[in-house]
């Protein structure tokens, strides 16, 4: 029978073997991840990687002797062809590598980050036939387990946040790629836990990312899941803040001061009114309904975040019912 071509499979494997030997022979990146408190095991077991820099720009032809007419090199994201020059290089070089597997455990992309300053500070794979940013959590085939196990699932930001946070024993950390955390992403993470917690940066962005993700789930949340928000000091991601605090207090925080979602709604929609003015409550309630709506799927949280509503806009049931009443 005739030999297989190779796929982009064997080709991200391959580039995966070898940015994982990389490593071992580059003092200058096991010293970055040494800086950064990575383990030695940690780095096995996420499979973390050095792709080299060097002069020539072309590291992968080690591998991959037939580099500049391969084809399949550039539809894994590996390498780049100018368009007009048709010069072919590495995506990735001199950053140190974390690979992205699937469900199987299959090597679908990579993000790298330069060693020290340099923009873009982290570098993805693009979107490939194998690799759709939108849907892929980083971390999920080194959490599923202790995800199932404490029916809770950890979603942060980035790469070094589920490398800590797992290093320090919080195994059901994932990392949604740093895009916003999308429908199908929370769809994957309601269907993983029963508890979804989003642990974004405590910075701007991700305190917007953090109002995103309420705005996906709320109409894909039903009632008997849990999905809280957990907001960390401003100067702190996860991954500084466990480095710096350690993990008990990382989970003290989860458990005592995660806000449910019904409480991040209300408490954001407040801070736009004023609540000591009838007009304000008004208001509240005017801005509050259509994310109440939202909430489809949840008809009893919806009721009861609807009575706190009441309650902060001092109308009484009596009075919300007049409201709801067909006209
Ligand atoms: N990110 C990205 N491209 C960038 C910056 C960020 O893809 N240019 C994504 C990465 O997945 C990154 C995440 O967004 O992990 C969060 O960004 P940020 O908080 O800036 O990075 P950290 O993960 O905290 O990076 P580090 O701790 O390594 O500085
Ligand atoms: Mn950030
Ligand atoms: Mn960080
Ligand atoms: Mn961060
Ligand atoms: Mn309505």
């Amino acid at each position: 029978a005739e030999k297989a071509a190779p796929g982009i499979f064997e080709v991200l494997k391959a580039a995966f073997d070898f940015y994982r030997a990389a490593l071992k022979k580059s003092p200058e990146a096991i010293a970055y991840f040494r800086k950064r408190g990575v383990e030695g095991k940690t780095a096995a077991r996420f499979g973390l990687g050095y792709a080299p820099g060097g002069d020539d720009w072309q590291a992968l032809k080690v591998i991959y002797p037939d580099y500049d007419w391969n084809k399949l090199l550039t539809e894994a994201g590996l390498v780049i062809e100018k368009e007009d020059t048709k010069r072919r290089y590495d995506r990735f070089r001199d950053r140190v590598m974390f690979p992205i597997f699937n469900q199987r455990g299959a090597v679908i992309g990579f993000g790298g980050r330069v060693l020290g300053q340099g923009e873009p500070k982290y570098l993805n794979s693009p979107e490939t036939p194998v690799f759709e940013k939108g849907r892929e959590l980083y971390g999920l085939t080194q959490a599923r387990a202790v995800i199932r196990e404490r029916n809770r699932v950890l979603v942060t930001e980035g790469y070094m946040d589920v490398v800590m946070l797992h290093q320090h024993g919080v195994e059901y950390a994932v990392a949604s790629l740093g895009t916003a955390c999308t429908p199908e992403h929370v769809k994957k993470l309601l269907k993983l836990a029963d508890e979804v917690v989003f642990g974004f940066d405590g910075d701007k962005a991700g305190r917007r990312a953090a109002w995103r993700a309420l705005e996906n789930a709320m109409p894909l949340v039903r009632d008997g899941k849990e999905v809280r928000f957990l907001f960390l000091p401003p100067e702190h991601d996860p991954d500084s803040y466990v480095q710096e605090f350690g993990r008990e207090a990382f989970e003290r925080l989860i458990d005592e001061e995660a806000l449910p979602l019904s409480q991040y709604l209300l408490r954001e929609l407040s801070l736009q009114v004023d609540l000591t003015a009838e007009e304000g409550r008004a208001k509240l309630w005017h801005i509050a309904h259509p994310y109440l709506d939202q909430l489809q799927e949840a008809p009893v949280l919806r009721l009861l975040v609807q009575k706190r509503l009441g309650e902060l806009c001092q109308l009484s049931q009596a009075d919300m019912s007049q409201l709801q009443a067909p006209r």
